[in-house]
């Protein structure tokens, strides 16, 4: 059944546990969310993002959603819009049916600019007040995604910025944040902490200078009631990208964020955990380890069902580890 995301939020927060938030683009990768939390008996956050809706159009990223809500109809699931840019973006999910809305505003409506804190202020307060007249969740955002490695922001498939960022910039400041729930009156603050989307977040096991967990920590005592995101929290299994590599791929040597720091984020008010890249890379080493065993097969469900089973199995492996087990 489709539920708010608000009550998914404070039940995790009452039973102290954390909710993967997967993106999905098409019917596999659905399909292997909702096989996985069924398993495992976990709540489900399905995320589209602009890129979702371009890729397989509003219809079908609606109707891919509402198949998985009468297909598992026990299954509580939020149905949720990954960083709109602007409140117009926010506005045409809602009208879409999402029970939940990223504004993020961060940057700019352009997807490239720094925002001002006080555009930031404006624009997420205006969606918050759409949105809760309609009973949809909102998620905001404080702080730009990046790496404290490079001191650049984070710049991925032509959205974002790579433009070079202070510390200040890159970390979300636990005074600004509680300004900004405040003034804002949202559900959720996705917050900047040394993460950045894509493969391609650290060039070594990150330590806490480059991943600021303690971050999370302060932000937590100051603003306990708001349920902190985090955003790039793919873990790039280093399993995942040997199966890549031994089967063609050429990916360099990079590293994720560790499971066991979401789990110590989770004890700290983490609620909801954006994951994509791990998906990705679960499907891309399935299909290539597939398609080089079987050169002589052509039927695409033959190699859509391996990588429809490593997407389940990631997906499952994450609700386990984030104590979403029987939680649905
Ligand atoms: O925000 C980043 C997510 O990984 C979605 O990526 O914009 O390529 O769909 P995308
Ligand atoms: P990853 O690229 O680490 O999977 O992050 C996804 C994300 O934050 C989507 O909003
Ligand atoms: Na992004
Ligand atoms: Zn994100």
């Amino acid at each position: 059944a489709l539920v708010s995301m608000r009550e998914l939020l404070d039940h995790a927060a009452a039973n102290g546990y954390g909710i993967p938030a997967f993106n999905v683009n098409n019917l596999e990768q659905v399909q292997a969310v909702m096989e996985a939390a069924k398993e495992v008996g976990a709540p489900v956050i399905l995320q589209a993002s602009a890129g979702a809706r371009k890729y397989a159009g509003e219809a079908f990223i609606k109707h891919l959603i509402m198949a998985a809500i009468e297909a598992y109809p026990t299954v509580p699931l939020v149905m949720h819009q990954d960083h709109g840019q602007s409140p117009d973006v926010c506005k045409g999910a809602i009208d879409l049916g999402f029970s939940s809305v990223m504004m993020d505003g961060s940057l700019e409506a352009d997807g490239k600019t720094i925002a001002s804190y006080e555009y930031n202020v404006e624009t997420t307060k205006k969606v918050s007040d759409m949105a809760h007249r309609v009973g949809v969740t909102v998620e905001g955002e404080l702080g730009c995604l990046g790496s404290l490695e490079t001191m650049k922001g984070d710049k991925e498939d032509g959205h974002g910025t790579d433009a070079t960022m202070t510390r200040e910039q890159l970390l979300t400041d636990p005074e600004q944040a509680a300004d900004f729930v405040k003034r804002t009156q949202i559900d959720a603050l996705a917050i900047a902490i040394g993460t950045s989307h894509g493969a391609y977040k650290f060039t070594r096991k990150p330590t806490g200078d480059i991943l600021a967990i303690d971050r999370i920590k302060e932000i937590h005592a100051r603003i306990p009631n708001t349920h902190l995101v985090m955003h790039g929290s793919s873990s790039v299994p280093q399993e995942l990208l040997a199966i890549i590599r031994q089967y063609g791929g050429n990916m360099k040597e990079t590293y994720g964020v560790p499971v066991e720091e979401i789990q110590e984020a989770i004890k700290h008010g983490v609620r909801k955990i954006n994951i994509d890249t791990d998906i990705r890379l679960a499907m891309t080493g399935a299909v290539r380890k597939f398609m080089a065993e079987n050169p002589e097969k052509f039927d695409a469900r033959e190699w859509l069902k391996p990588a429809r089973e490593a997407a389940r199995l990631i997906c499952k492996q994450r609700y386990l580890e984030f104590g979403c087990e029987g939680q649905g």
